[in-house]
C-alpha cells in the first residue's frame, strides 16, 4: 500500500528524490557519470557495456539523434581507454518506422565501434520486433562478424529454432557472438514458458547448445541456480576464461558479482545510463510499484 502511494506521486517529485530509488540501477544522467561509474567498476575488474536510456521514439529524426548520441558516447570511451562494448536496442533507431533506416544506422553505429575493434551488442526486445531483430543482426553480421553479437530470451518457445538455425552461419571466420537471458517482456503462455523451472531448464539447454558449438556466450543472470549450472558447464566442456562471460545488470547481486569474479571469470556489467532516467523510472513505478524490479525493466522496456 505504502509502495503504491509513493509510485503514484514519484512522477511529481523532486528529480533528487527519485533518484534516490533509481540511483542503484542507472549510472546517472551524463556521460561523465557513466564514465566515472565504468571506470569505477574497471578497477574491479569488471568490463562494461554502455546502454544510453531513451525516450519511446516517433520519429527518424530521433533516430538519428540516437545514433549522434552513441558516435559521441564511442568515441569518448575510447578516448578514455575505458574496456567497452555497447548495447543497443533496435526501437531507438526506428524499428518500427522505418526498418531500413534503421539498419543503416545501427550499421553505422557498429561500424563506428568497429573502427575501434569493439563491439555493439543488439538486445531483444519484445516478442513483436524478434524476427525484425534476428534479420537485423544477421545483416549487420554479414558485413562486420566479429562486431556485431544479438541477445537471445530463454523464455520463449521458439528461441531453441532460432538458435539452431543461427548458429550455421556461425564459422572460425564469421564467429556469432551469443547474450543468453531469461526474458523481461510479459509475453503470453502460447510463445513464452511461465514457470521459472521450465524457463531455467530451458535456459540450461539453450547455454549447454551453445557451448557445446564453441559459440562465445554472454551468460545474463543473477539467478545463482542457472550460475551454479553455468560453472558446471564450464567445467565439463573444459572451457578456458576468453570463450565465454558472464554479464549482469549494474547495482543487481553484487555478491554474487564478486564471488564469479573471485573463481577467475570474466565479468562485464550492462551500465545504463541518460537523461531521460527520469522518464523511465517514474513511468514504471507509477505502473506498478514492485520498485527495483520495475526500475530494471524500465531498461528494456519500450514506451
Ligand atoms: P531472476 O529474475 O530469477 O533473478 C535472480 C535473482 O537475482 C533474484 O532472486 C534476486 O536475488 C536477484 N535480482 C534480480 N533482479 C533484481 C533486482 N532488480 N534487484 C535486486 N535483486 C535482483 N532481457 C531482455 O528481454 N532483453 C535483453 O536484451 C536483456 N539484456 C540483458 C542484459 C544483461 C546483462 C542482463 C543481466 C539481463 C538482461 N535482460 C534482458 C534481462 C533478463 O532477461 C532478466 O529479466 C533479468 O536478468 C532477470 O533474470 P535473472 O536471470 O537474473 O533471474
Amino acid at each position: 500500500m505504502i509502495n503504491k502511494v509513493i509510485a503514484s506521486l514519484l512522477p511529481y517529485m523532486p528529480k533528487k528524490f527519485v533518484w534516490l530509488f533509481s540511483r542503484r540501477y542507472i549510472a546517472g544522467e551524463t556521460l561523465e557519470e557513466a564514465i566515472e561509474t565504468s571506470r569505477k567498476l574497471g578497477q574491479e575488474g569488471i568490463e562494461v557495456t554502455v546502454d544510453v536510456l531513451g525516450e519511446y521514439i516517433t520519429t527518424m529524426e530521433q533516430a538519428n539523434e540516437n545514433k549522434v548520441i552513441y558516435f559521441s558516447v564511442i568515441e569518448r570511451f575510447e578516448k578514455e581507454g575505458i574496456a567497452a562494448t555497447y548495447s543497443l536496442k533496435p526501437t531507438s533507431f526506428g524499428l518500427l518506422i522505418d526498418p531500413e533506416l534503421c539498419f543503416e544506422y545501427v550499421r553505422e553505429v557498429v561500424e563506428k565501434a568497429g573502427s575501434f575493434g569493439s563491439f555493439v551488442r543488439i538486445d531483444m526486445e519484445d516478442s513483436g520486433c524478434v524476427d525484425a531483430e534476428i534479420e537485423l543482426f544477421q545483416r549487420i553480421h554479414d558485413l562486420m562478424p566479429r562486431n556485431v553479437g544479438l541477445v537471445f530470451q530463454a523464455y520463449l518457445k521458439r528461441t531453441p529454432a532460432d538458435l539452431e538455425k543461427l548458429v550455421k552461419r556461425h564459422t572460425p571466420q564469421t564467429p556469432i557472438n551469443i547474450r543468453l537471458c531469461k526474458g523481461i517482456y510479459v509475453e503470453p503462455p502460447e510463445i513464452a514458458i511461465q514457470s521459472r523451472a521450465g524457463v531455467n531448464k530451458q535456459y540450461m539447454e539453450l547455454l549447454d547448445f551453445l557451448l557445446r558449438k564453441k559459440v562465445y556466450v554472454g551468460i545474463a543472470t543473477h539467478d545463482q541456480e542457472l550460475v551454479t549450472g553455468a560453472l558446471q558447464l564450464i567445467e565439463c566442456n573444459k572451457l578456458t576464461k576468453d570463450e565465454y562471460e558472464f554479464q549482469m545488470l549494474y547495482g543487481v547481486t553484487p555478491d554474487l558479482r564478486t564471488k564469479i569474479i573471485g573463481l577467475g571469470h570474466r565479468m562485464r556489467v550492462y551500465v545504463p545510463f541518460g537523461e531521460h532516467w527520469f522518464g523511465y523510472s517514474t513511468r514504471r513505478l507509477k505502473e506498478n510499484p514492485h520498485m527495483a524490479w520495475l526500475i530494471i525493466k524500465a531498461l528494456f522496456v519500450r514506451g
